[in-house]
């Protein structure tokens, strides 16, 4: 029970807390005990949080920057006073290591302070009007506004970060937000919803509304009054989402089997520690984890028993404990999935020189090696503790086999040849490359979102704000 008591949660809606009728039992995934009962909420519950929100936007598009400012600024203060008990909620739900809920928590002060510095840089541009006949005389200028009440659906891997990526962005921007978070992860958002009520944030302008996607999802998608969806999950409800938003603006930011590429003459000391985070932090089920990993044969053997004698010194156990690197994936249709994919990759003659066999929850860091591209293993997203790592000739021929993949998110290449570095930088058909890093990482300002299948649209505070508004342009005759 990591000494939760079983309590049940009502929706936060219109800036209080509403209980609902029906529920559901929240797990953890590590031991499987339970420790919440979460709102099944009705359709009807989430269009009143459609309601409260677009009345809450009438107040909320009235205040200055420097008030949405203020608010933000301090969140990101609560957000460090309250710090650890936001790190243990989220290890508690997600069974995230707890050193890796700290990460995700300080990640997302600084999503809150980005905002904050944000809200104060909405600018506009000049247009010069006489450059075009009959334009003479005039002065133009654009200027950002809100546009209303935006829907948000999270996933489970970053409860507080990737809520705070959409919840944060809007406020500084002035709009309002129904957030419907995932299915596993719950209480951060509801704690998260305090904590802005504490900040200052008006009534109705974030209502939280837990429950089933298939059942809450369709009311935003189908609301006028919601003006857009910001959803972060798989691609097949990317999908879906984009079918039935009709003129809605979107951002969806979906999956990926990202790529790191190991150049002969990459630095090996820095190479291998990154690649192994990127492998196997929260249990791979990170949107850039870092899945597939193409080595050039001058170094394969090299980098391939270093990375495994690294990969044995990762300590496996409980979320809680402080010493864990990697624990429970999130829940038993993730493990079967996962599980399914790596007895398909052994029968089509796939060499495990790490890992594989799962106990109970938890898939130890399994390393595959020799695995066939059309393996589900290698060419969808796993979204578990599992690496693949093949032998490529050139930089060329792993550059062809990243691109090979229906996602393109992020993608990274170790070397020291800047040559070389260009080479696939250029070559990568992807969101965001990293020379020198793992694909892995991301800082919470940059620009981040994907092609193809992994997504439409960039997140990022300034990027978000960006797709939060509509650019309005006035003319003046002089
Ligand atoms: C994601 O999993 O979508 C985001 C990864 C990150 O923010 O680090």
């Amino acid at each position: 029970m990591n000494g939760a008591a079983v309590i049940r949660k009502a929706n936060f809606i219109g800036g209080r807390w509403k209980s609902s009728f029906f529920h559901y039992e929240l797990k953890n995934p590590y031991d499987l005990s339970t420790i919440a009962e979460i709102p099944l909420s009705t359709p009807e519950e989430m269009e009143e949080a459609i309601a409260e929100a677009e009345q809450a936007y009438a107040l909320v598009k009235t205040l200055s920057s420097h008030e949405r400012s203020s608010i933000l600024y301090r969140a990101a203060q609560l957000l460090e006073e309250r710090a650890e008990d936001f790190a243990r909620t989220i290890s508690l739900e997600a069974a995230k290591p707890i050193k890796t809920a700290r990460m995700e928590v300080t990640r997302s002060i600084q999503t809150f302070l980005f905002a904050a510095e944000e809200a104060k840089r909405m600018y506009g541009e000049s247009i010069p009007m006489d450059a075009a006949k009959g334009g003479e005389g005039k002065i133009a200028f654009t200027v950002r506004e809100p546009i209303g009440v935006i829907g948000a659906i999270t996933p489970f891997n970053f409860p507080l970060n990737l809520v705070a990526h959409k919840v944060a962005p809007a406020i500084a921007s002035g709009n309002t937000i129904v957030l419907k978070p995932a299915e596993q992860t719950p209480l951060t958002s509801f704690k998260l919803a305090e904590l802005l009520r504490d900040a200052g944030l008006p009534d109705g302008a974030l209502n939280v509304v837990a429950g089933d996607g298939p059942t809450l999802g369709p009311v935003l998608l189908a609301d006028e009054r919601v003006k857009k969806i910001s959803f972060t999950g798989s691609p097949e409800v990317g999908k879906l989402i984009r079918s039935q938003s009709g003129l809605k603006k979107i951002t969806l930011e979906l999956g990926s089997n990202s790529a790191l590429i190991i150049d002969e003459q990459a630095d090996l000391d820095k190479a291998v520690p990154k690649a192994l985070t990127g492998a196997f932090t929260y249990a791979g089920q990170v949107c850039i984890h870092t899945q597939r990993i193409y080595v050039h044969e001058a170094i394969y053997d090299a980098f391939v028993e270093r990375f495994v004698e690294a990969a044995k010194t990762l300590i496996v156990g409980a979320p809680s404990d402080e010493q864990t690197d990697v624990s429970a994936v999130v829940n038993q249709r993730s493990l079967q999935r996962i599980t399914a994919w790596l007895d398909e990759a052994r029968q089509s003659g796939a060499t495990f020189l790490a890992g594989g066999e799962a106990n109970g929850q938890v898939i130890p860091p399994t390393i595959l090696t020799d695995v066939n591209e059309s393996e589900k293993v290698v060419c969808q997203e796993v979204f578990g503790p599992v690496v693949i790592i093949n032998r490529v000739g050139s930089v060329e021929e792993a550059v062809r086999l990243t691109n090979q993949s229906r996602y393109g998110l992020n993608a990274g290449i170790f070397t020291t040849n800047l040559d070389a570095a260009f080479r696939a930088a250029q070559g990568l058909h992807v969101g965001q490359v990293m020379i020198n890093e793992i694909p892995t990482f991301r800082a919470d300002h940059m620009p981040y979102g994907g092609v193809k299948d992994s997504g439409i649209g960039k997140e990022g505070i300034r990027y978000a704000i960006s797709e939060m508004t509509e650019e309005k342009l006035i003319v003046i005759q002089l």
